[in-house]
């Protein structure tokens, strides 16, 4: 059942302008969450890598919609179903102006970066890629930039190859220039390792694919909450971020691509909404983005992830750049001074990320004694299994930041480093 999607939403307005200073304790007061204790003491969140807390006005967008709104998209002409589809697509039009892309129709809405990228695997690689082709990832990439390109690589009989990193955790753009070869169909790289947070060249990791004839998809799932993304400037291919990280809801997240690329890709998955029209004989599909978009989609999600992009461009992603920036320089200079903890992941352009193994200490304990004190991190492999290979260790023991926490609470850390210190003495 679908009718034909109505035309995108203009433009949205420009961005707003950020507000005059970045006022950490202001900011705090409109995540709700933030306010409680855990084992007694106050909550601490330091996993916001993970994924980040909702500020109110997020959650209130999602409640309005609900208790207004509710319909679904593309399918009525009754007065519900226009504002939920005119409610969907401004989602869709401050997404394309959140990332600079050129047309609103260059934004798809899928689950998060995992499908994304796996959309962009079997929709463009299945087509694009033959025997014998290569395919480029990185040693810091997360599991969901790895796997969908083994399966295709698998099912394509193409070969996966790997730019290795440094001891710090940077990537070997010497090795990156000597792999890439006329062979070289596709590269995907993460914009900042989740394991790491490296902060990779990305421009210039495009500029020299394009000079190989390759195209770029670019995993920013944790660049998109804590840096200004210019997807034209970069001049990637494809853009793949989750909005769970970015202060909104789990289940939405946005794929962009090149319109020229997503124009010639066949459609992810078949059914309502991605056709324009259907007979048994044969269907036609729908025009940019709604091909990929099969199905009812999570319109709440979008609605949330509006007001999500909203919030961060009003406070200002320079300004929450800065502040992150100064969190992780003072919480590396004061963890690793700490006796016995070695960081892992050490590039001079890093964000958000602060990995790091004790001596003699397993990370899940480290995670579990600072949780009895209220502070939240995430210990294991952060779904990056060849990170932890490629260090020779099992584990680590991650605090990541989010725009909410304060110099104060990586005080609260290195105390509960210190104490776990003690617990193993
Ligand atoms: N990718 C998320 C993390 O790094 C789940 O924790």
């Amino acid at each position: 059942m679908s009718t034909q999607a109505k035309p995108l939403s203009p433009a949205v307005a420009p961005p707003p302008r950020p507000a005059a200073s970045f006022d950490v304790e202001a900011v705090r007061r409109d995540f709700p969450i933030l306010f409680q204790q855990v084992n007694g003491k106050p909550l601490v969140y330091l996993d916001n890598a993970a994924t980040s807390q909702k500020p109110r006005q997020v959650i209130e967008a999602v409640s309005r919609y609900y208790e207004r709104d509710n319909a679904n998209v593309h399918r009525g002409v009754h007065a519900l179903s226009g504002r939920a589809t005119d409610a969907f697509e401004h989602g869709r039009a401050t997404a394309q102006r959140f990332l600079n892309a050129a047309s609103a129709s260059e934004i798809v809405f899928v689950r998060g970066t995992t499908e994304a990228i796996n959309l962009v695997a079997q929709s463009y690689g299945r087509v694009h890629l033959e025997a014998g082709d290569e395919v480029l990832i990185s040693a810091m990439e997360h599991h969901s930039n790895i796997v969908p390109w083994q399966m295709l690589c698998e099912e394509k009989r193409a070969v996966l190859r790997v730019i290795p990193i440094t001891d710090r955790g940077e990537l070997r753009m010497d090795e990156y220039e000597r792999l890439l070869s006329r062979k070289t169909r596709l590269v995907a790289i993460a914009h900042i390792s989740n394991a790491l947070g490296t902060l990779n060249p990305v421009r210039e990791i495009v500029a020299l694919a394009h000079d190989a004839g390759a195209v770029v998809l670019v995993d920013g799932a944790q660049a998109a909450p804590r840096m200004k993304l210019d997807v034209q400037e970069l001049d990637c291919d494809f853009y793949a971020f989750s909005c769970h990280k970015a202060y909104g809801p789990m289940g939405i997240g946005v794929l962009y691509g090149k319109a020229a690329l997503l124009d010639a890709m066949p459609p992810y998955q078949g059914g309502g909404d991605m056709i324009a029209s259907v007979t048994f004989e044969k269907t036609v599909y729908n025009k940019l983005p709604h091909k990929f978009e099969a199905g009812t989609p999570n319109v709440a999600g979008a609605v949330a992830l509006d007001a999500a992009l909203l919030y961060l461009e009003r406070l200002g992603l320079e300004r929450i750049a800065a502040h992150e920036d100064e969190l992780l320089a003072y919480a590396t200079d004061t963890v690793s001074a700490i006796p016995g903890v070695q960081l892992i992941g050490t590039a001079p352009r890093k964000s958000g990320v602060l990995s790091f193994v004790m001596e003699n200490i397993h990370p899940h304990d480290i995670g579990t004694i600072l949780d009895q004190e209220g502070i939240a991190i995430r210990t294991g492999h952060h779904c990056a299994q060849p990170v932890m290979s490629r260090f020779g260790i099992p584990a680590t023991a991650r605090a990541s930041f989010g725009l909410y926490n304060t110099r104060e609470e990586i005080d609260a850390l290195a105390r509960g480093i210190e104490r776990v210190r003690e617990v193993f003495a």
